[in-house]
Parts: C-alpha cells; sequence; structure tokens
C-alpha cells in the first residue's frame, strides 16, 4: 500500500505544481497590469489593459484555463493534504528538502486564505467588471469603463487596505514554499541547483508580494 500511495501522492504533487507554476505565470501579467494604475493618474493605460483582457477572444479562452488551473490545484493540494495527514503519522526519518521552509507546514492554511482572498477579490473587481455597472471615460485612444477609478475606491477604504495586505502577506508565503517544492515535485532535485532555485523563488516571491502591496499600500497613503 505505501509504494502505490506515494506514487499517486507524487503523481497529484506533479499535477498541482505544473498548475501552480501556471497560476504564477498569471499573477506576472496580473501585476504588470495593475501597476500601471499606480503611473498613470488618468488610468488610461490601465483601463485600455483592463479592457483588453476583458474582450480580447484569446483571452477570454484563457480565463477559462486559469479557471481549471485555481480549481485543479485547489482540489489536488486539498487531497495532498489529506493523504499527508492521514498517511504519515510518523514524520520522516530523514530531512528533505521539503522540510527546508518553515511554511511548508503551512500551505494548506495560507492556501485556504488565499482561497477565501479569491472570493472577496472577485467580488471586488470581476463582478462589478462583468456585471456590474463601471463608469465609461473617454480619452483620445477611445471609451473604456473606468476599472483604475473603481480600484481607487476600494483602496480608499481602511479595511479593505488591512485585509489585501494581511492576504497578500501570506499569498507571499504561499509562493515562497510553492515554487521550491513545485520544482522538487517536478524532479529538480540537485545539491548545488536546488538552494540556487530557492533563492530565485524566494526573491522572486518577495517582489511578486511587494509589488502587489504597493497598490493598495500607495493609494491609500497618497
Ligand atoms: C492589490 C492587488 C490587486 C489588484 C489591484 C487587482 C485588481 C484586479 C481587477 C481590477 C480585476 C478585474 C479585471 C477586469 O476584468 O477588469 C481583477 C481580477 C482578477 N484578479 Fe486581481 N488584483 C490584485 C491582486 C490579485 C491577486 C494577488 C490574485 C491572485 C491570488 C488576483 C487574482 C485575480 C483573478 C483570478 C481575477 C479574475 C480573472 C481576470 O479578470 O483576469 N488578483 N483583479
Amino acid at each position: 500500500m505505501g509504494n502505490s500511495l506515494a506514487y499517486s501522492s507524487i503523481t497529484k504533487k506533479i499535477i498541482m505544481s505544473l498548475a501552480g507554476l501556471f497560476l504564477i505565470s498569471f499573477l506576472l501579467v496580473h501585476l504588470g497590469i495593475n501597476l500601471l494604475i499606480l503611473f498613470d493618474k488618468t488610468y488610461e493605460s490601465f483601463n485600455m489593459a483592463a479592457h483588453f483582457m476583458a474582450t480580447n477572444p484569446l483571452i477570454q479562452v484563457f480565463q477559462w484555463v486559469l479557471f481549471i488551473g485555481f480549481i485543479i490545484h485547489i482540489i489536488y493540494g486539498i487531497i495532498v493534504q489529506i493523504q499527508n495527514w492521514s498517511a504519515r503519522p510518523v514524520k520522516y526519518m530523514k530531512k528533505g528538502y521539503s522540510e527546508l521552509s518553515y511554511f511548508s507546514k503551512f500551505m494548506i492554511h495560507t492556501g485556504v486564505v488565499v482561497f477565501i482572498f479569491l472570493i472577496i477579490h472577485f467580488a471586488n473587481f470581476f463582478i462589478v467588471a462583468k456585471f456590474g455597472h463601471v463608469e465609461e471615460i473617454t480619452y483620445k485612444s477611445g471609451t473604456y469603463e473606468n476599472m483604475g477609478a473603481v480600484v481607487f475606491e476600494t483602496f480608499k477604504i481602511g479595511w479593505y487596505v488591512v485585509f489585501y495586505v494581511l492576504a497578500l502577506l501570506l499569498l507571499g508565503f504561499h509562493l515562497e514554499h510553492g515554487i521550491q517544492s513545485a520544482f522538487q515535485s517536478l524532479g529538480f532535485n540537485h545539491w548545488r541547483y536546488t538552494p540556487v532555485i530557492k533563492i530565485i523563488g524566494t526573491l522572486f516571491s518577495i517582489l511578486i508580494t511587494l509589488g502587489f502591496l504597493a497598490i493598495p499600500l500607495v493609494i491609500y497613503f497618497t
């Protein structure tokens, strides 16, 4: 039983890792577009980008892929966690790379917070953009929904900012462990490269987290 369980658990981890790395590529694009809000007080570039994301047919297909990526990552994450709880009452004899990070023990917890964050985030922006009424604004380049103004209004509300900051910090911890763990699950395990991957993953997580944090904080305090 041990072997087959371990094997299936590793297969699930591989699928979960691929989905996770894919979600990170979304985060990069999302962050890049979001940061436009801070650099253009008229929100023109951000509104144009948001409009493009909301209307481009290829992106519409990609949104479904993204949604499925989230679902796979979440469902497999829960299954792997349950298997770990039930199948390993005794700790590993030898400490592996997965034990390197303190946050490895809290993936399910930080994951649940990110999930709750996503639901609230959807209510804030996605549902409003898709189904709500957003005022339009006209520039030389055209007329767009003023999503930039919606983001600004949201982050002028203190408790939203507090919630976003906390959730984004936990997302950072989730990424910090997730990235190195994903590479390990995919078989990159090397005495020389694994520490390098870990450092790059940590720097990457810090940069992504700081980038996202900047948006609510700059809007609230300026
Ligand atoms: C403070 C930082 C963030 C801001 C200002 C922000 C802003 C937005 C906005 C305005 C939308 C609606 C886009 C539209 O349809 O017009 C959106 C959608 C979305 N956001 Fe964020 N977001 C932030 C952080 C995050 C984080 C950290 C995640 C993931 C963990 C995330 C995941 C999503 C997803 C999955 C969607 C829906 C898919 C899409 O519309 O492309 N966001 N966000």
